[in-house]
């Protein structure tokens, strides 16, 4: 096992963090390899929840190194508040931590024009933490990336030629204040002096260590339906978490990669706005959400809660060449009479070969489901699949057979014990 990819594989949230610090035991290096702080990944150690953003979720093993890869786009301020929390709590990350050279920079104008655009035109949902507007600079090629801190001369010269532009947008476009020029070089000055010890030639690290046999997890965010090429476009992300995006965002090669596991949450959920199309806005959706506790952890937003959607789950196995998925938060169906399944979606009653990905004919679909029966009973003490009720083993069968995957875990409590291996 060189490079397994761990991907969300519907619209984020599905529950990587517990499974990445789960599988992180058997493995040398987490590298996380797209996204930033809007990605919020929980992982329950004991009693305690840890919520994190940009730092790997095997970073509460201490015998593994964390790699933030330059695919990541960084805010300085969270990223080390991060670190402080997390050193607050015990855990230290000096020494195996390692963050790319060629990352971009959150630079603060990139979460104001995020915030601001949200109000005005581009009303995604964001989570407001400036991804669209950093990984805009990137390609355009005015982003300013962790390296550059490094030299204060660059810094100041790139921040500058970036405000020159960025405050006739504020200002001129949507009539805000300037944003001080020197308060932020002297702001991000500062960032380098914490920074400086964790930056390093991650691609050159991760292709040594793979000389040397080590394992490594490619941890994403979000999700694939959220893919700024494969997503519900444009109601995505503006990075790749699909498995193609582990490769570039790294700086490791495709043959590295022998396992691609997709994270698949027993039903679906989204949050912020674009096409759903097993959305359930009636009560069956409220109780999803309450027993799931699906709000947002990083910005506490509600979950939008529906079905499991086997179509989008196909396409996203396909996109995302999944070798063989996890089920997590099978225990919040516990209490369910009836669980469905979508199993196929329509337009004016006939039925799509495929998944669509433009928005016009996503807004049209009916999906059609096929119904389950309840299991009934507490699942979340089960540790073998074997122990199972069968109606919860005929589902977690249903869902692998109407996506085409193999099913290799069920996850049934947020707990990194309260999971079952089936194959
Ligand atoms: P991620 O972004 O994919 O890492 O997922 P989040 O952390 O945003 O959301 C998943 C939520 O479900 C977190 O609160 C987890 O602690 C929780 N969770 C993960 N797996 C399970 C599970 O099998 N059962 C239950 N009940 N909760 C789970
Ligand atoms: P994790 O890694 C769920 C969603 C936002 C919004 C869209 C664009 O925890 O699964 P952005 O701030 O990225 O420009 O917002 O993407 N989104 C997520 N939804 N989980 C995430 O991360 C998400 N990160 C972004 O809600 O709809
Ligand atoms: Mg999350």
């Amino acid at each position: 096992m060189p490079v397994q990819i761990i991907v969300g594989a519907q619209w984020g949230d599905e529950g990587k963090g517990k499974i990445v610090d789960m599988l992180a035991g058997d493995a040398d290096i987490v590298a996380r390899y797209q996204g930033g702080a809007n990605a919020g990944h929980t992982v329950c150690i004991g009693d305690r929840q840890f919520v994190l953003h940009l730092l790997p979720s095997g970073i509460f093993h201490p015998h593994i190194c964390c790699v933030i890869g330059n695919g990541v786009v960084i805010d300085p301020s969270a990223l080390l508040g991060e670190i402080a929390q997390l050193q607050a709590a015990g855990f230290n990350v000096g020494g195996r931590l390692f963050i790319s050279h060629n990352a971009h920079l959150i630079m603060p104008y990139h979460k104001l024009l995020d915030v601001i655009r949200e109000q005005t035109t581009n009303k995604i949902g964001t989570t407001g933490r400036g991804i669209g507007p950093a990984y805009i600079d990137k390609a355009t090629r005015n982003g300013i990336r962790i390296v550059d801190l490094l030299d204060r001369d660059v810094l100041a010269r790139k921040i500058t030629a970036n405000l020159e532009e960025k405050n006739q947008i504020l200002t001129k476009v949507y009539g805000e204040t300037k944003i001080d020029v020197d308060a932020i070089i002297a702001e991000y000055e500062a960032f380098d002096k914490k920074i400086d010890e964790y930056i390093t030639d991650t691609a050159l690290y991760l292709n040594k260590a793979l000389a040397d046999g080590k394992r490594i997890i490619a941890e994403g965010a979000q999700g694939a339906l959220l893919d700024v090429d494969h997503g519900t476009y444009p109601y995505v992300t503006s990075s790749n978490p699909t498995s193609g995006g582990a490769c570039t965002g790294l700086g490791i090669p495709p043959t590295a990669v022998s396992d691609i596991v997709g994270i698949v949450k027993a039903y679906c959920t989204r949050v912020g706005n674009g096409p759903f199309p097993t959305e359930l806005l009636d009560a069956t959706g409220e109780r999803l959400r309450t027993i799931g506790q699906e709000f947002g952890a990083t910005t506490g937003r509600p979950r939008r809660c529906g079905w499991f959607d086997a179509v989008a789950l196909r396409y996203s196995a396909m996109i995302n060449g999944i070798t063989r998925i996890a089920i997590t938060k099978l225990d919040v169906l516990d209490t369910f009479e009836e669980i469905k399944i979508c199993v196929g979606y329509e337009v004016k009653g006939k039925r799509l070969k495929s998944f669509p990905t433009d928005l016009a004919t996503l807004e049209r679909i009916t999906p059609v489901f096929e119904s389950f029966p309840g299991w009934k009973e507490p699942i979340s003490s089960v540790r073998s699949y074997a122990d199972l009720p069968s109606n919860a083993r005929r589902y977690v069968e249903a869902l692998g057979g109407l996506t085409g995957t193999s099913v290799w875990l069920v996850s049934v409590g947020a707990r990194r014990d309260q999971t079952v291996t089936c194959s």
